[in-house]
Formats: structure tokens, C-alpha cells, sequence
């Protein structure tokens, strides 16, 4: 994890927030490539689920909303975890964090006993203040972006032409006030999600087969970008562990260097968020009005995001490479000319770099030695180098070096951009 946190430092992916004013618990930002890295994860995703989908629109819904929504979600009443209080040093943890109690516990080896105040229910709801009047409104940042989804539910039905079965997905910002926030952006105060929230009519049957079905499309997207199926599994919730609103619910688990951790829930919500609100579907063909049910897929746009690099990274003879999907890489090639002093050769690798950053995102560089230039993109996951050297001003190719195999070919200037294209499909 120490290797990947520096990596992620020293190159640009991930830097904690504020640092210059000594950071603060639970907030990251994200570098240049960092920021690359998650846009692609993100627009995957959004390509997958709505794009490429019939039965699927898009949302983005205020990340503030009238108070009342958390109250009739449940949110404001069961959207706690159980804290306790160490007697002796005031430090807060969460109950049902076992491993991190005892972690605690060998600071105080002598009091274990009777160490832990009994669990107390605290909110992670984050409250913020509006308006100029006193006292000021009292509103939430929302903890999950779900309920965006739910209040516009008429809006949507009455405005898209959608017929359930359909879905509609977000992918945006959320807040928990989390009481540890801990390992690196894995549990953060400030994240984002990318949800879908399919709503169908209410049957057992079709329930299960749907939140079956989804359960698999969204393991086979991890796959599809290159996690391997070993480190990934399902870990369904014990009644218990369950959120308020879930009916039944697994997770999708990865084999993280802090262990198994939870980095998408695949929720079946039934007609709880609906019938809270207060809001139903007519049949267009039958006339019957009804309560819809949820299958709800609920990803973490940070802890993929981390998920992928920690995937990706491989240390092969003396290279650090991130072995990103090339879709995912936050720069799909780099441009060299041979050597920075010879501006015939200059100036024709600035024509290449141009023509290829029309279709994507492209690095430059001309410092150094090939070798080294070679180094420093493997470290941040480029697929494709591609130099321009004395043939290129005779024939027009340049070698294009695999980072993967390290292999080279010539490739054709008027080929470059359909190369790459073609193994981005
Ligand atoms: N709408 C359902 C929902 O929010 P959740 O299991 O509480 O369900 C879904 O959260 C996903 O959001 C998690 O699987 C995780 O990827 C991400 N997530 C939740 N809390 C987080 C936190 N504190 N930091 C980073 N990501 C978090």
C-alpha cells in the first residue's frame, strides 16, 4: 500500500486535500493523471449502463436537497454506524470494526476490560447551514446519491417515455461523516458514486432473477477492464449488516493489501424508497397503479478508482509499470522525437502529437534518454510510445513500443490514430 500511495503522490493520480495546511482526515484530491484515471472509469461506466443500453437514462441530481427527503428515507432516523469511546484516551471507533478495536486495544494493555464505552448510534449525515437569516436552514449533503433518483422518479416517467421495466443512473458526489476515516481513500468523508437504481414491477421472482442478473453485468464490467476474478468476490449481507432500506444485498469484494473490502453493493431495495415518498407508477397498457420495486448497483467511484491501481501495479525487472486497461490509462500514448536537439525531427514529432491528441489524451516528453522516458510512462500506465526518429523523416513510421511486452513496430503516421483506436474498442 506504501508503494501505491507514493506512486500515486509522486506522479499525479491522488494527493491528500489541503495538504499545505496539514490535510484534513478523510479528503483527497486528485492530480492531473489522477483526475484522467477516474473521468475514464467513470465515463466506462456511464458507456456501459446508459449509453450503450435501451432501457437506461442519465441524471445528475443537487447534491443538496430539502431536508424532508432524509427524513422520509430513513436516512435521518437509521443512517448511523454504532461508535464507542475509548475511557482512557477519547479516541472514537466503530463498533463493528473488530479488527480496529483491537488494534486499539494494545495501546492500553492493562484496561481491555473494561476499555470501551457501549455503543452509541451516530449519524453520518453531514449538515450544512443556508440562507442569511437566523438561525439559518438546516440542510444534509447527501449521504448517498440515490435519493436524487427517487424524488425525480415522476419527473423522469413523465418526461422520457420510459416504461418499466427501465433504470436510471448517476454518477456524482457524496458525503458521510464517516467517524474513521482510514486506508488511504478507501473510506472517505467525501466520495463519488455511480449508481443505478432499475425499477421493475413487484414480483419475487423477478426480483431475484433481476438483482442475479445484475450482480453479474457488474462483475463481468471489473473483468472487462481488467481485474482479475480471483481477487474479486461476492459477500452477501447477513440480515444484521443490512442498510435500512435493503431487503436482501451482497457486495462485490476486493482483494485489497488491507484484505477483503467492499467496493460496490448490489442492493435489492423492494418499494421502501418509493413508498416513503409517496410515489407510484400507472401502467400505461393495464391502467394499474403500483409501487415499483429497486435493484439497485452501487459502485464507489474512489475505491474503483484505487481498486484499478492497486491491479495494475506490477514491479517487472527493475519497471514499476501500472498495467492499466488501455480505456482506463489517463494517457492512451506519448510522443517522443529521438533526440531534443534536431528540429526537423522536433517538429515532425509535433505534428504526430498533434493529430493524435484530437482523439486523445497524449503525453509529450523529450527530456533524457529514450530508456528513461520509457520508464516514467510505464510508472503511469501509458500503453503506447511512440518516437519519431531519422526513418520517420524518410518514410513516414515511427516505432511504437508496447509497455506491456516492451516489444516495438514500425507503424505508419496515417495508421497511428485507427492503431490505437482499434485496441481501444
Ligand atoms: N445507495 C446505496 C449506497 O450508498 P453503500 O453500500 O452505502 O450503498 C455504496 O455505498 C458504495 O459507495 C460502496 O460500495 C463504496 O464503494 C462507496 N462508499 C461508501 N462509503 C464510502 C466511503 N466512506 N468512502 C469511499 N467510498 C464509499
Amino acid at each position: 500500500m506504501d508503494k501505491i500511495i507514493a506512486l500515486a503522490k509522486r506522479r499525479g493520480f491522488i494527493y491528500p486535500s489541503s495538504e499545505i495546511y496539514g490535510g484534513i482526515a478523510g479528503f483527497w484530491d486528485y492530480g492531473p493523471l489522477g483526475a484522467e484515471l477516474k473521468r475514464n472509469i467513470k465515463n466506462e461506466w456511464w458507456k456501459t449502463t446508459v449509453q450503450m443500453r435501451d432501457d437506461v437514462v442519465g441524471l445528475d441530481a443537487s447534491i443538496i436537497m430539502n431536508p424532508k427527503v432524509w427524513e422520509a428515507s430513513g436516512h435521518l432516523e437509521a443512517f448511523t454506524d454504532p461508535l464507542v469511546e475509548c475511557r482512557y484516551c477519547n479516541k472514537r471507533l466503530r463498533a463493528d470494526k473488530p479488527d480496529e478495536l483491537k488494534e486499539h486495544e494494545k495501546t492500553h494493555p492493562d484496561h481491555i476490560a473494561n476499555l470501551w464505552t457501549a455503543p452509541k448510534n451516530f449519524n453520518l449525515l453531514t449538515e450544512v447551514y443556508l440562507g442569511v437569516t437566523e438561525p439559518k436552514q438546516k440542510a444534509y449533503l447527501r449521504g448517498e446519491i440515490t435519493q436524487g433518483v427517487f424524488v425525480n422518479f415522476r419527473n423522469v416517467v413523465d418526461s422520457a417515455r420510459v416504461k418499466i421495466p427501465f433504470g436510471i443512473a448517476q454518477i456524482g458526489k457524496a458525503f458521510r461523516n464517516e467517524i474513521t476515516p482510514g486506508n488511504f481513500t478507501f473510506r472517505s468523508r467525501e466520495f463519488e458514486q455511480m449508481e443505478l437504481e432499475y425499477f421493475i414491477k413487484p414480483d419475487e421472482n423477478d426480483g431475484k432473477k433481476t438483482f442475479e442478473y445484475w450482480k453479474k453485468q457488474r462483475l463481468d464490467w471489473y473483468l472487462s477492464l481488467g481485474m482479475k476474478r480471483e481477487k474479486l468476490r461476492f459477500a452477501d449481507h447477513e440480515p444484521e449488516k443490512r442498510a435500512h432500506y435493503a431487503r436482501y444485498a451482497t457486495d462485490i469484494e476486493y482483494d485489497a493489501p488491507f484484505g477483503w473490502s467492499e467496493f460496490e453493493g448490489i442492493h435489492h431495495r423492494g418499494d421502501w424508497d418509493l413508498g416513503r415518498h409517496k410515489l407510484t407508477y400507472r401502467d400505461p397498457e393495464s391502467g394499474g397503479e403500483y409501487t415499483p420495486w429497486v435493484i439497485e448497483t452501487s459502485g464507489g467511484v474512489d475505491r474503483a478508482t484505487l481498486f484499478f491501481l492497486i491491479e495494475a501495479y506490477q514491479e517487472l525487472d527493475k519497471r514499476i509499470v501500472l498495467q492499466l486497461h488501455p480505456k482506463l490509462a489517463p494517457m492512451k500514448a506519448a510522443v517522443f522525437p529521438l533526440v531534443a536537439n534536431k528540429e526537423e525531427l522536433v517538429n515532425k514529432a509535433r505534428t504526430v502529437y498533434q493529430m493524435l491528441k484530437k482523439q486523445y489524451m497524449v503525453a509529450w516528453d523529450d527530456r533524457g534518454n529514450i530508456g528513461k522516458r520509457y520508464l516514467s510512462q510505464d510508472e503511469i500506465g501509458t500503453p503506447w510510445c511512440v518516437t519519431i526518429d531519422y526513418d520517420t523523416l524518410k518514410d513516414d513510421t515511427v516505432t511504437v513500443r508496447n509497455r506491456d511486452t516492451t516489444k516495438q513496430e514500425r507503424v505508419g503516421i496515417d495508421s497511428l490514430t485507427d492503431y490505437i483506436a482499434q485496441k481501444l474498442v
